[in-house]
């Protein structure tokens, strides 16, 4: 297991001027990285060992593409994806770093202050795991979901110990997570387009598809006081649908049965569903309304909807008309 250790003696606030950093899910993220166009790389010496070790998970344009790096730039960015075998390491460092060096532009701004911060990273088993959403559990020990190695990771921060727990559809793709009261972790699977629940004292998992066959990819999972499940999913608009969240009980009659009840404005999709302890408030986050429309003819113009107004991602509050528990 590796640990890495960074303290910041000021507060660091990355801001890349004018740009807008865009994460874009793939819904099937293993399997994408692979024949794309041929990308032609610098010759050198360690070409080749970078041409068929880099290409395995990504295309090589996510090296050409990239901002660069120093050789130790290049060696604590790709150690968490590969363990480049001792015989070529330096030589695919050192070809990194001399035809991708790091470009200029878009540093980190240091805002001066006597904040002081300790980062602690640790490297998760499966490298190139791409770990996604991470879950603090009630025991204290801290979840994550290995999207494309298609596992559950749990992490005890005091003892640095990290268990995977393998998933069983292939490429399900891991991304949301929660927990319930009694310490089953539910997460969604994206790839496949499934609610899995995993219990962690015996690594079993069930798997639930989501009942519409359109419905791939369901996105955040959250359970609200009364233990209801509510999911949240991206990925509609490509068959012609809105993207939603739907809420279903997890034991008793509706036990897996979805119930729709929330759409959300065209070509957006929801994120980040949370409830107040209360229950009478859920937060939404309708992220880039009136994709793939342009600025001269949008297909929405939430939520201004004036005409001099474009579409604007916004944060939702939800209460129920009179008060009381949301689903109530
Ligand atoms: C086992 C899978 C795997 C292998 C092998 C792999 N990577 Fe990656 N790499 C990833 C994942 C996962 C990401 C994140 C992709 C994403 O989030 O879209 C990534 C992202 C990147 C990025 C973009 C990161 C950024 O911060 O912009 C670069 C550059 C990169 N890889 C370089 C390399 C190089 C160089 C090698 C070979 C030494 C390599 N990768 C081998 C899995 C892998």
């Amino acid at each position: 297991m590796q640990t890495r250790t960074k303290t910041l003696t000021s507060v660091l606030l990355t801001l890349v001027a004018g740009t807008a950093i865009v994460v874009r899910m793939q819904a099937q993220p293993p399997a994408q990285g692979r024949g794309g166009s041929p990308v032609d790389l610098p010759d050198g010496p360690g070409k080749e060992q970078v041409q068929s070790m880099c290409a395995g998970c990504h295309p090589l344009t996510n090296i050409t593409n990239s901002r660069g790096n120093s050789q130790e730039g290049w060696d604590a960015l790709t150690s968490g994806m590969i363990a480049l075998p001792p015989a070529v390491k330096p030589q695919v460092l050192a070809y990194l770093g001399t035809h991708f060096p790091r470009k200029p532009g878009g540093e980190p701004v240091v805002v001066p202050g006597a904040a002081n911060i300790s980062i602690r990273e640790w490297v998760v088993p499966t490298l190139g795991s791409r770990p996604h959403d991470p879950l603090a559990a009630a025991d204290g020990s801290i979840w994550w979901t290995g999207q494309w190695g298609n596992v559950l990771g749990r992490l005890d921060p005091k003892t640095g110990a990290m268990k995977e727990f393998p998933l069983p559809t292939p490429k399900s793709g891991p991304h949301g997570l929660t927990e319930d009261k009694a310490g089953n972790i539910w997460y969604t699977g994206n790839g496949a387009g499934l609610v899995g629940k995993l219990d962690p004292k015996t690594g079993q998992v069930v798997e639930y598809k989501m009942p519409d066959p359109a419905a791939r990819d369901p996105h955040t999972p959250v359970f609200d006081p009364k233990g209801r499940l509510w999911i949240a999913t991206d990925g509609f608009p490509d068959f012609g649908v809105h993207d939603g969240v739907w809420a279903t009980d997890t034991e008793g009659a509706g036990r897996a049965i979805t119930k729709h009840f929330l759409g959300c404005p065209t070509g957006a999709e929801l994120c980040g569903p949370v409830f107040t302890p209360d229950g009478q408030t859920l937060f939404v986050s309708v992220q880039h309304p009136g994709e793939d429309a342009n600025f001269d003819a949008p297909s929405t113009r939430w939520p201004d909807f004036a005409d001099n107004m474009p579409p604007r991602p916004s944060v939702v509050a939800i209460v129920k008309k009179g008060g009381g528990e949301i689903g109530s």
